[in-house]
């Protein structure tokens, strides 16, 4: 049983947000509402406190002079049905002018938005610049369907049926409980494949171009995939971890990983790339390079694209997370990376920084969701970070799955 806070505002489509309230309430949840005054025009804040046995915040009658506060703090999670593009422009300026606005700028909890509207405002360039924004900051979205409009126009604008809102946002809910309390067993019976560590491109039989990844971060990944009980199997650049993991199968270069890979990916239901594989490997001399001209080229060609290809292949049932490894534009670049590699997840971590990425204790990543949404974990110990990627990996594998 979680404490719900649904805000109300000025759309015609307010009216289902009764029937919002009232799944809520029926699945056993406590329910406490928050009005604008333009909501009211289109339900009346009784009908909402017959259905949650809870007084409703609103602009004429606030139950205490900080009700705000007390409603935005007692809650678990908030859900927006209808958001205007109103609604949601102010919450992307951070305007607090009125109690829905100020209550929502106190929240310690995930805020969901339900968009609903004409479709011209819903196409306009500022109104999904905002949800964008919004989403980018953590906010999630239930975004509208197509159909009939209140304003008789079909199109997109139309807010979800309140089943449907009220089980994704039950979803979010679980998911970020579970994102914080990892369950030891979430992974019981899930092949899960990870490739760690840098590769090895060899240039003649004693000289090599590499990189600096330690393993840290995809050996973390693979032990704690261990403890909550999946089946795991860790494809290794050469590093100086010793593990206990059972199926750990060592590579050199990016080629031999790419190899490895086809072997087992088939198998696997989630696989985490966060190997450190070269783009670009030597053109290979058989016998040592001697020292002659003050400048020596090497010629580079392009590596197998792991992920890429893992991307294309994926099958319907398999999560595909990737790390993206940047120095700078790592929101742009992390996005395109999830487009263009058809990756669930990517985890972007900024490798300029010392006490994170390469070779360090910590780590800290965003996760760019293909849905989206994005979320930054803080830096924390690889351990910690793992067990969150692992965490959002095991509950869209089991929303795939259902
Ligand atoms: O090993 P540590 O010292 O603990 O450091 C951790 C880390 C910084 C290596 C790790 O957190 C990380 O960011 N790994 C990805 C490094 C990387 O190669 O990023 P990229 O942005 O260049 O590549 C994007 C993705 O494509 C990665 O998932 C990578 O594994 C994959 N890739 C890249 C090239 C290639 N030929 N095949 C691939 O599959």
């Amino acid at each position: 049983m979680s404490n719900i806070l649904v805000g109300v505002t000025g759309g015609i489509a307010a009216y289902k947000t009764a029937y919002l309230v009232r799944e809520f309430i029926r699945a056993r949840h406590n329910v406490k509402v928050v009005m604008t005054k333009k909501a009211e025009s289109f339900v009346g804040h009784t009908t909402f406190e017959a259905l949650s046995l809870n007084p409703v915040l609103r602009e004429d009658n606030t139950p205490k002079p900080i009700s705000h506060i007390d409603y935005a703090l007692w809650a678990d999670i908030c859900i927006i049905a209808p958001a205007t593009a109103n609604i949601i422009g102010k919450i992307n300026a951070g305007i607090a002018d009125n109690e829905l606005l100020s209550t929502i700028l106190a929240l310690k909890c995930p805020l969901v938005l339900a968009p609903a509207m004409n479709t011209n405002m819903y196409n306009n360039v500022i109104v999904q610049e905002n949800i964008k924004s919004l989403q980018s900051k953590g906010i999630y979205m239930i975004l509208p369907a197509s159909g009939l409009l209140a304003c008789q126009t079909e199109g997109e604008g139309k807010m979800q049926e309140p089943d449907i809102i009220a089980e994704k946002v039950l979803n979010i809910f679980n998911k970020n409980n579970l994102s914080l309390k990892v369950e030891n067993d979430m992974l019981s019976g899930l092949t899960i494949l990870i490739t760690a560590g840098p590769t090895k491109e060899y240039f003649d039989p004693v000289r090599y171009i590499t990189n600096e990844s330690s393993g840290k971060m995809g050996y973390a990944l693979a032990e704690e995939a261990h403890k909550m009980g999946a089946n795991v199997i860790l494809i290794s650049g050469e590093v100086s971890i010793v593990s206990d993991i059972p199926n750990i199968h060592k590579v050199v270069s990016a080629e031999d990983m790419y190899n490895a890979f086809l072997s087992f990916y088939n198998d696997a239901d989630i696989i985490i790339m966060a190997a450190a594989v070269a783009d670009y490997a030597p053109v290979y001399e058989n016998i040592k390079i001697k020292k002659n001209d003050d400048e020596l080229t090497i010629n580079l060609k392009k590596t197998k694209d792991i992920l890429s290809y893992a991307g294309a292949n994926k099958k319907d049932n398999q999560i595909l997370v990737g790390f993206a490894a940047e120095t700078n534009n790592m929101e742009e670049y992390a996005k395109q990376k999830l487009e263009k590699k058809n990756a669930d997840i990517i985890a972007a971590n900024d490798v300029s920084r010392k006490d994170i990425g390469f070779n360090s204790m910590d780590n800290e990543v965003t996760l760019f969701f293909a849905d989206g949404h994005i979320t930054h974990t803080g830096r924390q110990s690889k351990q910690d970070i793992a067990k969150i990627i692992l965490a959002e990996s095991a509950i869209l594998h089991s929303e795939k799955n259902q």
